[in-house]
Order: structure tokens, then sequence, then C-alpha cells
């Protein structure tokens, strides 16, 4: 093992607008950690469940997978489990919820795109719970900006500092390398098709006149201005303010070509938190705990519709699972007899009997779990921080036949619990609207509704456009419930929620009613 490395878990997942690399870079991750036989498996296994199930049909014809799985590897003595994090048009709540379940983040960007939409809200929601980010900034064999308006634009948009820990010696046509800050190598690409190979040169700073005689004069000379610059004028590393979330180190690279992968997994190694104590009531749960504890982040209906199976994908957080084990849902329920879990390992897979904290477990369930629900031997904790998140889509749901108001009433709160949608009641009129992150559950809803409940229904185009969680002193609450009545819903749990038609209308009553908060997530 390296040095400076604990032994352990590091739980992450990778962050990315479409088309940065994440696929690429997935790929090469679990090729370095020796476990690309594993990503073969988790797509036959996620295609053979597909065929079982109508509703999954969806995601045949689109050519895309709801299916977000684990992948697991291990280098060194340390087990990476990397959670997927659907994206393209299967972004969902899912793909925020992952984030609840990791330790620390990887962020891609395109080095010719910088920060983009769907980075830029998924790094919110690790704001939201101060998960660390490596910085990867993928396809440096290509053209693409300077490294400084890059740097620059991560430090702005997301208040972060930024601290660079490699820099790339020339870029696209003129690529020649990476050169690593910290231990002053120098990473070359060998052979013709430039891939990289692993020939590192240790200099002894950027003065080394070894440099010369490998680097061109134009690159080199730009090496050493821009890394000066760089070395005064942005923050050095610092562990802490890395876990804290204030500060992400960046690596430049190239997925494609295999180049800055390596260093990559070795800063995930040697700087990513192992699983650490996780905010719970009445009191944080430590990993060291010895009683098994966890909670759901996802819930995949993925096997016949008709018997309502699921899997509950369950993070743990403390103690060690044996199969078999009975784990009991805080707060509803009788203890589940665990005796087949779904367990993600790189080698042993099949026979994995046993899961440490920060392992996923996948457990099998005929709708009992649910979201945010916590299990435990005792079930006597209730982990906290697991936010429902704003809907970016919202709908009008119309009855084909007026007389199954009932069914369609059950099916909603069923498939809300789940986390399919968000459903909200208005306090005036009788149309239901619901509300998701990502058009892919519009079509998941509608098929469910009517292979599941018989119930056929139609989207229509809702007169609001967003939705906030609202709250504060009871009696500035009421006022503005008051005086917005026509804006005003109940969620499934009956909390206020203010339905807006516009993200510009948000800011307006939230500063009109400055005593009155409006929230983006609320916790479950
Ligand atoms: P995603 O999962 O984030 O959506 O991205 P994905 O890995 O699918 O990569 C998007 C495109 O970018 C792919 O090209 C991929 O080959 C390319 N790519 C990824 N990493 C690098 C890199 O480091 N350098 C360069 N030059 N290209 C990279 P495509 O043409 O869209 O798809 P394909 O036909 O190559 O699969």
């Amino acid at each position: 093992m390296p040095e400076n490395v604990t032994p352990g878990r590091r739980t992450f997942a990778i962050i990315s607008h479409p088309d940065a690399g994440k696929t690429t870079l997935t790929e090469k991750l679990l090729l370095f950690g020796g476990a690309i036989h594993l990503a073969g498996e988790v797509k036959a296994r996620g295609q053979a469940r597909r065929a079982r199930s109508d509703w999954m049909k969806i995601e045949q014809q689109r050519g895309i997978s709801v299916t977000s799985s684990v992948m697991t590897f291990e280098r060194d003595g340390v087990t990476f489990n990397l959670l997927d994090t659907p994206g393209h048009e299967d972004f969902s709540e899912d793909t925020y919820r992952t984030l609840t379940a990791v330790d620390s983040a990887v962020m891609v960007i395109d080095v010719a795109k910088g920060i983009e939409s769907q980075t830029r809200k998924l790094f919110e929601v690790c704001r939201l719970r101060n998960v660390p980010i490596i910085t990867f900034v993928n396809k440096v064999d290509r053209e693409g900006r300077e490294v400084f308006e890059t740097l620059d634009e991560i430090a702005d948009l997301l208040a972060l500092d930024v601290a660079p820990m490699t820099w790339p010696v020339g870029m696209g046509g003129t690529f020649e390398g990476v050169y690593d800050l910290v231990s002053n190598r120098l990473l070359l690409p060998e052979g013709d098709s430039r891939e990289f190979q692993g020939k590192v040169i240790q200099t002894t700073g950027l003065d080394d006149p070894q440099l010369d005689a490998i680097v061109s004069p134009q690159n080199l000379a730009k090496l050493r201005e821009d890394a000066e610059l760089a070395m005064a004028g942005y923050a050095s590393f610092d562990g802490e303010a890395y876990r804290n979330g204030d500060l992400t180190p960046v690596y430049f690279g190239s997925a494609l070509k295999e180049f800055g992968v390596d260093s990559l997994i070795d800063a995930i190694a040697r700087h990513a938190p192992p699983p650490h104590a996780l905010p719970a009531e009445p009191a944080p749960v430590s990993p060291d705990n010895n009683e098994v504890t966890g909670f759901v982040f996802k819930v995949q209906a993925n096997m016949d519709p008709n018997h309502r199976d699921r899997i509950a994908f369950m993070r743990l957080v403390s103690g060690t699972f044996k199969r078999g084990m009975k784990l009991t849902p805080t707060g509803h329920g009788k203890p589940i007899a665990i005796h087949s879990p779904i367990m993600f390992f790189a080698q042993q897979r099949e026979l994995a009997d046993e899961a440490l904290p920060g392992d996923i477990i996948g457990i099998p369930n005929h709708g009992t779990l649910r979201v945010g629900d916590t299990l435990s031997e005792k079930a006597a904790v209730r982990f906290t921080g697991l936010p429902n998140f704003a809907p970016e889509i919202l709908r009008r749901v119309v009855l084909k036949d007026p007389t199954k108001t009932k069914q369609l009433r059950k099916a909603l709160d069923d498939l809300s619990e789940e986390g399919v949608i968000q459903v909200f009641y208005p306090e005036i009129g009788s149309n239901w609207i619901i509300g998701v992150v990502g058009q892919l559950q519009l079509d998941v809803l509608l098929s469910r509704l009517d292979a599941e409940y018989k119930v056929g229904a139609n989207l229509e185009p809702a007169p609001f456009d967003t939705a906030r969680w609202i709250g504060g002193e009871a009696a500035d609450v009421k006022e503005f419930m008051d005086l917005n009545r026509g804006a005003m819903a109940k969620d499934r749990d009956g909390n206020p929620v203010f339905l807006a038609k516009s993200a510009w209308e948000v800011g307006y009553v939230a500063d009109r009613y400055s005593r009155v908060k409006f929230m983006a997530t609320r916790e479950r």
C-alpha cells in the first residue's frame, strides 16, 4: 500500500454533464482497478432484469438505463465503491439521491466546455451535504480552454478554492504530458497512440535541467511560467479544507487516452474520506458502532410489476452486515430477514456474505421499504438529511375515466412514497399536480399507472413551473398562505408547498416575504 493511505472503503460518485466523459472514465477506473469484467457483468445483469419488466421497455426503446448500479474495485488495500449517477434523459431524483449515499465525488469537466448546467446542479446537491469533490478536467488531448480559465471558472461559479495538483504540458495538438506539481513528476505518454503506458520521470522541480531535454522549449517555457503563477495565485492543497467541501484539488487528464486516470485513483485513495459518522436521531452514527445500521437511498421496481417486487438500495453506515441478518425499518414494520441481499463486490461477487460500512446492499422486498428509510438491528435510530428535491418539471394529471379518482390518489401516494414522482394537492381546485426532475420519470409514471393500477391518465402542462416548500414562524407562514392560496398546495405528507410560475417568481416572493423561508429541498 502506498504511504499515507488509510485502508478501507471509498464510496464515491462521478458528477458531470452529459458527454464530459463519465462513462469513459468509469470504464477506465474499473480497468485500472482490475475489475473491468465487472462492468460487463453489471450491464448484463441489468439487461436480464429489464427483460422481465414491462415498464422498463421504455428504457429499452430509448436505449438508456434507469438502473443505477454500484461498481466495486480494489487496489492497494482500498475498496472503491463507485455509485452510478444516472445522467442524460434518465436524470431523475435518483441521480440526486445517490449523492446522499456517497462520502465524496469526482467532478468531471470537459476542458473545452468548463462547468455545464448538469454539473452545476449536481454540485449544489453535494454542497448541501458538504460532500468533498476532486475535479478531473478531461480531454486534454484535445484543444481546450486555457488552464487558468478553467480553474477560475470553477472557483467563481462554484465558490470553491481550487488547488491545481497537476498541469497539462501543452494541449490538443501540442499535448506532451502532465506535470505533477505535488510530487514534481512528469508523466509522459508513450507509443504511437500516445496512450499513457506508465513512463514517469522524477524531477527535482520545474527548474530541473532534465526537463529541457524532454519537453519542447515552447511548452516548457509556458509550463514554468504558468506553474509559477498558479502556485502564487491558487491555494495549495489542504486536506481539511477539501474534506469540509471548501476546496477542490484539480487533476488534468484524458480518460480516452487513459492519461491521468492512475493519478486520479491514487488521489481518491489518498485524500477521499473513508466512511464517517452520519447525522441521525437521537445521535450521529459512527461506522465503528457495532450495530448494523443503514439507509435506503433508492428503490427500484425491476421485477414483475404485478408482484410489486422492488430492490431497495441501502448504504451501510455501521456494523458488519451478514447475509440472513434481520433488520427493522425505523418507524414502521416488522423486522425483515435479509436472506438474499444483492451485494456488489469485485472479486467474489456471488459469494459475498458480509458487507462493511460504506458498502451498498440491494434488498429485495415487496414495496415495504421506502426511500429515506433507516434500517437497523434495534430500530432505535433514524438517519436525517435525506432530502426531497424541488421538482423541475410539473404536470397536471388528468384522468381518462373520472370515476377512478380514488385509485389515482392511491397510485400517486404509492409512487411518491417510492420516490418515482412527487405529488402536490392544490388547496384550490381538483387537479392534482405531479413533479419530477427528469423527463423520463413522466413516462415511467404513465406506464406504471396503467400497468400496476389500471388507471389511464394524461399529463397536461401545469400553470406552474417550480415548487418550494415553505417554512418559518407559524404566523408568517399563515399570512403568506392566506394571501397566496391559489398557488398553495400540500405534498403527500401535508407540508405546505408554494407553486411558482417561474424561478423569477420564487425570487420575487422570497424578497417580498423575507420572513418566510422558501426551500428547494425538504428533509424527510
Ligand atoms: P458521458 O458518459 O459523460 O456522457 O461521456 P462519454 O464517456 O460517453 O464520452 C462522450 C464522448 O467524449 C465520447 O465520444 C468519448 O469517446 C469522448 N471522450 C471521453 N473522454 C475523452 C478524452 O479524454 N478525450 C477525447 N478526445 N474524447 C473523450 P463520442 O464520439 O460521443 O462517442 P464514442 O463513439 O467515442 O463512444
